[in-house]
């Protein structure tokens, strides 16, 4: 798939994502995803991915069968299976019918203790149980105002992203959410996220060299919405979006899917 020109001129499939974080009975993903299905039905020139919480998974599994709209897990736990209550595996992600998995998102980072140390293992683990993870990096306002934003987000993917080979590698997603941005209407400016994920893409390059970094998809997220999608999907480093509150709603959504850059 990561072979057509896209519209922002890279060879990169953009990928748009909707992180439901904790909205949504089954019932109420289920009326979402049957609108969306149709919504978006004729788009063919990128991935579109729905996050729901993990009740809902095995009921939209069976709802997206046949549709252009693919399934991932917000988080996962890297052990197999065993004694740990609360926790869901990459097997049953992976079997439930998920191929992508948010790792180490700025809100697990911050109520839930997560750091590099724990996104660099669920990031391995996804690999490893056949699930694309999507590796979460981004500043908060203090940080952005103290001016450290570009040494943190440097060290969250020396640190969190280390450690794949070329393959998994080259599969690997990044998104990068400014804390500030997110659920806060503060959208980034498309200069100022495009300046961030040609950083991003700069740092994977140390990492995994040129070739590898090229192939990599970094997604922005930070209030998404219909009306600033096409400017930010306009930069060359900016190769989809991780969509919070407006992927809630089929109408936003399936208009910023439907992206004109
Ligand atoms: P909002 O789009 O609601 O700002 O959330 C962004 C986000 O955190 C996606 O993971």
């Amino acid at each position: 798939m990561n072979n057509s020109l896209s519209n922002n001129g890279s060879f990169r499939t953009p990928l748009l994502a909707g992180n439901w974080k904790m909205h949504k009975t089954v019932k109420e993903s289920l009326s979402l995803v049957e609108q969306l299905k149709k919504d978006c039905r004729e788009v063919k020139d990128r991935e579109i991915l729905v996050c729901p919480p993990f009740p809902s998974i095995v009921a939209i599994k069976e709802s997206l069968q046949g549709s252009n709209i693919k399934l991932g897990a917000q988080n996962l736990f890297w052990e197999m299976s065993g004694a740990f209550t609360g926790e869901v595996s990459g097997p049953m992600l992976k079997e439930a019918g998920c191929d992508y998995c948010i790792i180490g998102h700025s809100e697990r980072r911050q109520y839930f203790g997560e750091t590099d140390q724990s996104v660099q293992k669920k990031m391995k683990a996804a690999f490893q149980f056949g699930l694309i993870p999507i590796v979460c990096v981004g500043e908060t306002l203090n940080e952005r105002e103290g001016k450290v934003h570009f040494k943190v987000v440097e060290k969250q993917i020396q640190e969190g992203a280390k450690d794949l080979n070329k393959e998994e590698a080259s599969q690997l997603v990044i998104a990068y959410e400014p804390v500030w941005a997110i659920g806060t209407g503060k959208t980034a400016t498309p200069e100022h996220a495009q300046g961030m994920h040609a950083f991003i893409r700069k740092n994977l390059t140390s990492l995994y060299g040129k070739e590898i970094a090229e192939q990599i998809r970094i997604l922005y997220g930070g209030s998404i919405k219909p009306d600033n999608i096409d400017s930010l999907m306009a930069n060359p480093d900016i190769d989809g979006g991780l969509v919070g509150g407006a992927s809630l709603k089929s109408e936003d959504f399936s208009r910023i899917v439907k992206y004109v850059a």
